[in-house]
């Protein structure tokens, strides 16, 4: 059994990952909990169709019993996963999404066992977060196996879709995160940057919580990690005082009533965007001894990578080529997988 289920399918990277999806002859079935718009993105690319809630179990095992394999685009998964992931789970499917929650990543990575036992693989991460950052994380571990510290950083111009809008304001309160002697550590917001070469031209990156402080580590072994990404100052000097305000973003009245804006006024980068700009990409490790290596990667812009990468990976992990458990993307298929990709380019700036 080879097909496949979108589900949170007509959002806006659901929808770029099966217009790709059928760009390579798949036929995926789209899904959704509202009628009308699966109906729609259904008949658009003569597709089958589910249109079921996410936490509707029996809906779950009535869908799943006829599909080898998960992609799940409704995020943000923190809200979502607890239903969804034990579902594939008890009907034996492989779970894939676009994730990049640490916490989300946690929360699947705990299923391993359960995944070896139903001879399922489980490999969240599959877009722009993370799968370019842990090919690149992998590359430099191969470039000195000794390291002891990796940091990564990146610039994506493209600005936000509104699902990635609501997944940062989900998380807001819960601040930045590095990893430091293996443990995953919590910190205010913006709390760390540093100046970063991207393109001969010195940015302004800030620390942030993005999914490889859990992925790289797992993908790597390598104990001390931080994620950066380029951020004007301005920008980085209001997230610091917004930082402050924790306890009032994380209440049911500021979710709701900020919610309700970005779904009002963020409708993601323009086809126009998608096509040309690129994404930039930056990692250095260290090891005890003070060996140094660093690497740059250009790659297609964010949303548009997402939507290659989601299909590339989808279409190995049903081609067998994944045995059954939780992986990193790298972690599977190497670090040379995003050079699959057509206009990755990755140079290594500094030998040892
Ligand atoms: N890994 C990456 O690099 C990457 C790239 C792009 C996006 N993302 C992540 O992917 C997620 C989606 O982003 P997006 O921009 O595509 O968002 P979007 O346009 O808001 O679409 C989200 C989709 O998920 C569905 N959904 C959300 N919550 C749901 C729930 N509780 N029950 C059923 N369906 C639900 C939405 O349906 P309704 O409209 O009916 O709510 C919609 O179809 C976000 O978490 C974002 O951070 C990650």
């Amino acid at each position: 059994m080879d097909n496949f289920i979108i589900y949170g399918a007509y959002g806006y990277t659901g929808k770029l990952i099966v217009a790709e999806a059928v760009k390579k002859g798949l036929k995926p079935t789209v899904a959704g909990r509202n009628k009308a718009l699966v109906q729609s993105l259904a008949e658009q690319y003569d597709l089958p169709s589910a249109c079921f809630d996410y936490d509707d179990q029996r809906a779950w095992d009535e869908v799943l019993k006829n599909h080898a394999l998960l992609l799940n685009c409704a995020g943000p998964f923190s809200l979502t996963i607890k239903e969804i992931l034990p579902a594939c789970v008890r009907n034996k499917v492989h779970y894939t999404d676009i994730n990049g929650q640490i916490e989300v990543f946690d929360y699947i990575q705990s299923h391993h066992k359960d995944a070896v036992a139903e001879n399922i693989v489980l490999m969240p991460g599959i877009g722009f977060d993370v799968v370019p950052t842990d090919c690149l994380a992998k590359y430099l571990h191969e470039q000195l196996p000794t390291a002891t510290h990796l940091q990564i950083a990146f610039e994506s111009s493209s600005g936000l879709s509104r699902g990635t809008a609501l997944s940062v304001l989900n998380r807001f309160h819960q601040g930045s995160a590095i990893r430091e002697n293996g443990i995953i550590k919590t910190m205010p917001a913006a709390s760390v940057s540093k100046s970063i070469n991207f393109n001969d031209k010195s940015k302004n990156a800030v620390g942030i919580a993005w999914g490889d402080i859990f992925t790289a580590y797992h993908t790597t072994g390598i104990p001390n990690i931080e994620v950066f990404t380029v951020m004007p100052e301005k920008t980085m000097n209001m997230m610091r005082r917004a930082s402050k305000l924790g306890w009032l973003i994380k209440t049911n009245w500021f979710q709701k009533m900020a919610g309700n804006m970005i779904r009002r006024k963020i409708d993601g980068p323009s086809e126009e965007k998608r096509e040309q700009l690129q994404s930039y990409l930056w990692g250095k490790v260290t090891d005890d001894k003070g060996l140094t290596i660093e690497a740059h990667m250009t790659t297609p812009e964010s949303y548009k990578l997402t939507a290659i990468t989601a299909v590339m990976c989808t279409k190995k992990i049903l081609n067998g080529e994944v045995k059954p458990g939780y992986h990193t993307p790298a972690g599977a298929f190497g670090s040379a997988l995003i050079l699959e990709v057509e206009g990755v380019e990755r140079s290594l700036v500094k030998g040892v």
